[in-house]
């Protein structure tokens, strides 16, 4: 099928709400490590890799031929038949995951992984108030959707009525109009008082995203979780970190996002890159912890063996290739290289992530630093143009999300610096006259 026969049939047969990139959709056929190919043969360099998914390149070998081999062999057996691919990946997973969580569920996305994740603390804590974060994305079910503090992804009705919503640490916007490290973290301390207020003061658990994806990359300054987490655990909560954008590697030099603050969840939950690819999500957490789901579950499809050989498989790529640590080198010059594009483009207004997970947001101009969507737009088919894939997100859908996989080089982060430098130039000159 030609790019407009796959567009045509996309518009009459899919939901309208699946939503696309680019005022005419990208159909794409064909991936390689970094890059992918269109329909036509145009070929990309991926730094947005699905949707922060593709962790190690597209069609990793290694990853392509545990699954090819699997699919022959046992492709399906469901809960009821233990593999040997799933209790070898819930081994690893205990062995990567920060502090004592060492038993995992698996289902076949983050929705489901944040769904296991709710259940589990309102069955461990008998309470069922959650708090979860402005601007958090948490997936597209009721409670998922109740979790999501970002109106576009909240669609009505949405029905989990426990959950409460802190301000996050979006210090480039600050909702209390502060400036770290002045502000003293108010914006952490406010949970106190939003536990007093909004809630019965039996919190269940406090869910959030280290690095809120969907809401731009939003990343809180150092001390922030450790603060929040000594008010939760003060209050009888428990912590879930939501890995599903930051885990297996994606900030640098750790498997997950939260370890960088330097606390230990009791809950995480993981999807995107988990299987660099392939359907995949986990609920990890301790042993006390996991014994509080009581009934007999099953989850049809989760943990089979060829998504747990894809995720096995994955995770000894990032170990054999030193990818916790080429994310952290390759960040740091891609943030250095987007920090000097904010000084000679005035419609960058700010800078942010960890790792490979680096976001820069638009604006119209430097005073009144308001949003631009409209660049956020032109920015988009721009480096479509010049051949180079890039994320789009934040509440007001203005900030470019970089998210290449985790083993690229530095020629790479210096092809996509000099690609965003030409097309910010010229979106720079439209922009201002169209806002
Ligand atoms: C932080 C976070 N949690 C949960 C989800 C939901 O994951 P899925 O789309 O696999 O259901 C997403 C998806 O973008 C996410 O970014």
């Amino acid at each position: 099928m030609n790019r407009s026969e796959i567009i045509a049939k996309h518009q009459q047969f899919l939901f309208p709400s699946v939503s696309t990139f680019y005022a005419e959709p990208l159909p794409l056929t064909r991936g390689e490590g970094k890059f992918v190919w269109d329909v036509d043969g145009k070929r990309y360099l991926d730094f947005f890799g699905g949707i922060v998914t593709v962790g190690i390149g597209h069609c990793h070998p290694k990853v392509t031929a545990k699954i090819a081999q699997q699919v022959r062999t046992l492709q399906h057996a469901s809960t009821f038949f233990p593999h040997e691919a799933t209790v070898l990946l819930a081994e690893k997973m205990a062995e990567i995951s920060p502090g004592t969580l060492s038993k995992t569920y698996f289902t076949n996305s983050g929705t489901e992984a944040v769904e296991t994740a709710v259940l589990l603390a309102r069955l461990h804590t008998g309470r069922t108030e959650i708090i979860a974060l402005r601007h958090g994305y948490s997936g597209r079910s009721q409670t998922a959707m109740s979790l999501t503090a970002h109106s576009n992804w909240r669609l009505t009705p949405v029905t989990d009525s426990g959950v409460v919503h802190a301000h996050n640490a979006y210090c480039y916007r600050c909702a209390f109009e502060k400036t770290y490290p002045e502000c003293n973290l108010l914006c952490a301390r406010d949970i106190e008082e939003l536990i007093k207020t909004a809630t019965s003061g039996k919190v269940a658990a406090f869910i959030a995203e280290p690095i809120q994806g969907v809401g731009g990359f939003v990343t809180p300054p150092k001390e922030y979780f450790l603060e929040i987490s000594s008010i939760i655990r003060a209050n009888g909560g428990l912590i879930i970190s939501d890995e599903v954008q930051t885990g297996f590697g994606r900030t640098g030099d750790h498997w997950f996002g939260i370890e960088h603050w330097g606390i230990e969840p009791d809950i995480i939950t993981c999807a995107k890159a988990m299987a660099n690819g392939t359907p995949v999500g986990a609920t990890v957490t301790t042993p006390e912890i996991a014994a509080a789901i009581k009934g007999p579950q099953i989850s049809t499809f989760g943990g089979n063996p060829v998504t747990a050989v894809a995720a096995l498989a994955t995770i000894e790529v990032i170990e054999e290739e030193g990818l916790l640590a080429n994310a952290a080198a390759r960040g740091s010059e891609l943030a250095k290289g987007l920090s000097q594009l904010k000084t000679t483009h005035a419609i960058v207004g700010d800078v942010r992530g960890k790792g490979l997970m680096q976001a820069i947001e638009l604006i119209n101009d430097p005073e009144s630093n308001e949003p631009s969507p409209l660049a956020m737009n032109a920015l988009l088919e721009e480096t479509r143009e010049h051949g180079l894939l890039i994320g789009k997100g934040g509440l007001f859908g203005n900030t470019v999300r970089l998210s290449p996989p985790l083993n690229i080089d530095k020629a790479d982060v210096d092809a996509a610096i000099d690609i965003l430098d030409r097309s910010l130039s010229a979106v720079g000159k439209t922009i201002p006259a169209s806002a």
